[in-house]
């Protein structure tokens, strides 16, 4: 097939390159040139920015798009006008924050979306109204294209050449060994996708012309904290390093100011009243084929990648001295006794 690719250099779209091309396909990726060009020589690549610049790709024609790099209705609608009639089928990454709360567990595709408040309708604040403006970028796939537009809402995605460190920063954690500061129950359970399982899964639909909208994260069958960190654990030994955990209560934790989600990756609070934003449905997906790696490699493949990057701070997770700060807390809030 020829997949055009808008983006296609820096995580998700890395991987749905680099298994396309894996697969024969021919690739375009169009991107601005800032973000590792030229990182796949047997693509081609055309330069250029997808908002006022997408009269770049005219004249080409392709079977279908991916765009993994569509955050506002308006920029959108340029990719969206100028493909329309050169590419049948658009599939548009989106995100599971589409929805606007998690009020129970098993929460499917049917949910409602989010949506801007009237009074910012026109906002593109990305980082205040990132979901509502998501959902919008999907109405204008879908009112463009109709049956040929595929949208894929992943949860949090995670691996090599993950730029947040959301998910790096435990296996990050548990490598550096010592007591490791965990939030709530070992038996919470928790969500997220592995990019390459995502990748493989997004080609598949494309190449089998699927139509839809499609929750995507994972695992299946579920994982806990407990599964994650036991993993952690287990990837410092097989490199001599010792790490322990330490459960935490989560109301402790909000007492303590420590911050949901980027400074606790893989954490919201039960005080946040989301009980299914780690328990969204994934059955249509798994229907259509979505299979899932094992969280130990997920783990492993992660930390080598961590290992061999230059080192410099992360961009998600505490700061050690803070979780020392709380863990001390901890222990003499509880009387817990420290290793000696
Ligand atoms: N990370 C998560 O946990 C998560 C969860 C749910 C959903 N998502 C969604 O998944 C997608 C992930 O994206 P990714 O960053 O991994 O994709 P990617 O395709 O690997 O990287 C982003 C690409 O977009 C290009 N780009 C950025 N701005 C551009 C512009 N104005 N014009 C043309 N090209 C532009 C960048 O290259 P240049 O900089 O060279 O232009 C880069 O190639 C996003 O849509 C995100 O909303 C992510």
């Amino acid at each position: 097939m020829k997949l055009l690719i808008l983006g296609g250099t820096k995580f998700l779209g890395r991987f749905l390159a680099e298994e396309a091309l894996r697969r024969g396909h021919a690739v375009t990726l169009f991107h601005r040139g800032r973000t590792n060009p030229g990182l796949f020589p047997e693509a081609e690549e055309i330069l250029g920015d997808r908002d006022g610049g997408v009269d770049a790709l005219a004249g080409g024609a392709w079977d279908a798009v991916m765009d993994t790099s569509g955050y506002l209705p308006r920029v959108v609608a340029q990719s969206v006008e100028r493909l329309r009639t050169a590419v049948p089928r658009y599939a548009f990454i989106s995100s599971i924050s589409v929805y606007p709360d998690f009020p129970y567990d098993g929460l499917d595709e049917t949910y409602r979306v989010d949506s801007l408040p009237p009074e910012d309708a026109d906002s593109e604040d990305v980082g205040r109204y990132y979901g509502a403006l998501k959902a919008r970028c999907e109405q204008v796939v879908q009112a463009a294209y109709g049956d040929g537009a595929l949208v894929i809402r992943p949860g949090l995605i995670v691996g090599p050449h993950d730029p947040t460190d959301r998910f790096t920063y435990w296996p990050h954690r548990f490598a550096a060994g010592g007591e490791v500061l965990v939030p709530g129950r070992p038996e919470r359970p928790v969500q997220f996708i592995d990019v390459r399982d995502l990748a493989a899964w997004t080609l598949d639909m494309v190449e089998a012309g699927e139509a839809g909208v499609y929750n995507a994260t994972g695992p299946v069958p579920p994982v806990t904290m407990g599964t994650l960190v036991a993993a952690c654990v287990e990837a410092a030994a097989a490199r001599g390093v010792t790490a322990e955990p330490v459960w935490v209560d989560g109301g402790f934790l909000k007492e303590q100011a420590v911050g949901e989600w980027v400074e606790m990756p893989l954490w919201i609070s039960e005080a946040a009243g989301w009980p299914g934003f780690m328990t969204v449905s994934v059955d249509r997906a798994v229907a259509k084929g979505l299979r899932f790696r094992p969280v130990m490699e997920t783990v492993e493949d992660t930390l080598a990648w961590d290992a061999a990057r230059p080192p410099e701070p992360l961009r998600a997770g505490m700061a050690r001295d803070k979780e020392q700060a709380v863990l001390a807390a901890w222990t003499r809030s509880t009387g817990r006794r420290t290793r000696s």
